[in-house]
């Protein structure tokens, strides 16, 4: 046994598996790029070797660049190689080979979509028996997106006739609200709303799903999940990561579209919603959609005390010396792209009453880190004050989503000894390593079983543009909207504590 399979047979006790998905193939678009090397092909490598694809699977990749599928194996053997460097199995990767091909495509001519997909893709099907269910996968710049959907929908490839066909698409899914409803338009034209996948990685996590397992799955934790019990919460998504080669898409984007109309929302709205009554896609978007149509609007003329953004200048991360964004190659000297946002949310329904939710992220911060903190009040009566003297810390309940995936409840203990003093401890439960799915593996297995749970369905993609985009707007158009610089390798620009002083709160240290 490999380490590989070793690490999988000791994980194989804790691990659900699902029932292989029915037959099908994936067409990427965009299949020389970066996301289809680094990430997609990789993850369907891993499932390949789980044995969790379908009898009946293969890939066609499909992009501008010419080259022969035997090129196209080759680099995707290098970005396999690259991102997994332990894993990559030469006999594993031979079998696994077989299943890719490639035809070069041009986005705009319909010629092109018929003679590479409506006549060349049954041959493979055939060969394959993958029952001419279809998922089509949009992994090019956004900016094409459209001229694909339209060019899938004309060559009549959006239609099902007794088969299935989904269509993937990646994130940024749109720049705003007016932009985001076009592209909905375009894709709802041709495509159903059950065909359509809207990604966001985030909620792949397994530990974000675990958000709703940990809260609906328990009978102890929700009678606390409400304003009777908590002060506030807590929501951080830190990165030490800078723009990397993306200034040309980071530049346009900021870290609000980048991270809070998707990830960070979405994580807002699983830690906010309602139980629904049934586990089911629609049921569990139903409540999501209602989270985001109960934040309260913001007073643009009050912005600036809800929303602090900041940009990192050149400072020491993760022990390396770093530039500072406005050194980043591609990004304009006098660039007031932000960097990191801090935004005070209020959820105004019969729950969250008065509890603030916080959100902050922010690239090369100090530490990389994702979790949401629950923040519970104090007890009502302090009957330790003459002992203790001070106060003592209210209860803390962290979902932590990566690193280290787990779920830690800190509360008070007596020190042992003759005298009353109490002792902040921890209840930890942490996940084993390796037996998560990656979040690419979870969003194709999804895709090919039908399971749209943790896609983003068109109505949350509107509500959350439409909560943004007036902000967005306001300190685009406004030069005098403060942006804090903030040195790479800190915990944001000191001015984002602002937010939760007046009420006497801190942020959790990074
Ligand atoms: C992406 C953003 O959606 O999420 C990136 O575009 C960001 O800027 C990334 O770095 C963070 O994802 P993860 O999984 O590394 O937390």
């Amino acid at each position: 046994m490999d380490m590989y399979e070793q690490i999988s047979a000791a994980a194989n006790s804790l691990v659900c598996r699902i029932d292989s998905p029915n037959p099908c193939c994936l067409i990427i678009f965009g299949a020389s790029g970066d996301l289809a090397r680094r990430k997609l092909v990789p993850a369907i490598y891993r499932l390949f070797r789980q044995k969790l694809l379908p009898t009946g699977f293969f890939v066609l990749g499909t992009a501008r660049t010419e080259m022969s599928t035997e090129q196209y194996r080759q680099l995707m053997h290098d970005g396999l190689s690259e991102s997994f460097p332990n894993e990559c199995d030469d006999d594993c990767w031979r079998d696994f080979s077989a299943l890719l091909n490639y035809r070069s495509i041009d986005y705009d001519n319909p010629e092109s979509y018929l003679k590479n997909l409506v006549e060349f893709l049954p041959e493979l099907e055939n060969v394959a028996g993958s029952s001419g269910n279809r998922i089509f996968y949009l992994a090019t710049p956004p900016t094409i997106y459209e001229d694909i959907i339209i060019s899938l929908q004309r060559a009549g490839l959006s239609e099902e006739n007794g088969n299935s066909v989904k269509i993937v698409i990646e994130k940024p899914f749109g720049q705003d609200t007016e932009s985001a409803q076009k592209l909905n338009a375009t894709l709802l034209r041709g495509f159903q709303e059950k065909q359509i996948y809207r990604i966001d990685h985030y909620l792949a996590k397994e530990t974000v799903q675990n958000i709703l397992m940990f809260r609906f799955a328990n009978s102890i934790f929700e009678p606390l999940w409400n304003r009777r019990y908590i002060d506030h919460i807590q929501i951080t998504a830190s990165e030490t990561l800078g723009i990397e080669q993306r200034a040309g898409y980071y530049e346009k984007a900021g870290v609000l579209r980048d991270m809070f109309q998707n990830h960070m929302f979405q994580l807002l709205s699983l830690t906010a919603m309602e139980p629904p009554a049934l586990f089911s896609p629609d049921r569990v978007r139903d409540e999501k959609a209602k989270v985001f149509q109960s934040i309260r609007p913001y007073d643009l003329d009050r912005l600036d005390e809800v929303l602090v953004v900041g940009q990192y200048g050149n400072g020491i991360c993760n022990g390396e010396e770093v530039s500072g964004y406005r050194e980043e190659p591609g990004v304009a000297a006098d660039s007031r792209t932000p960097t990191f946002a801090a935004l005070k949310v209020h959820v105004e329904n019969w729950r969250w009453n008065g509890v603030p939710f916080y959100l902050r992220s922010g690239k090369r911060l100090k530490n990389r880190r994702t979790e949401i903190t629950i923040h519970f009040k104090p007890v009502p009566h302090m009957m330790f004050t003459q002992t203790l003297g001070g106060g003592i810390e209210a209860n803390t309940l962290i979902l932590r989503v990566q690193p280290d995936e787990g779920i830690t409840l800190e509360f008070q203990t007596k020190n042992p000894g003759s005298r009353v003093c109490l002792m902040p401890v921890q209840l930890n439960f942490a996940y084993p390593r390796n037996v998560t799915l990656e979040a690419y593996e979870r969003v194709l297995l999804d895709c090919m079983e039908g399971d749209q749970m943790l896609f983003v369905r068109e109505d949350a993609v509107n509500l959350t543009w439409k909560l943004l985009t007036p902000l967005i707007e306001k300190i685009e158009s406004n030069s005098d909207y403060p942006l804090y610089a903030y040195g790479a390798g800190t915990e944001g620009p000191p001015e984002a504590a602002r937010l939760l002083e007046r009420s006497g709160r801190s942020w959790r240290p990074l």
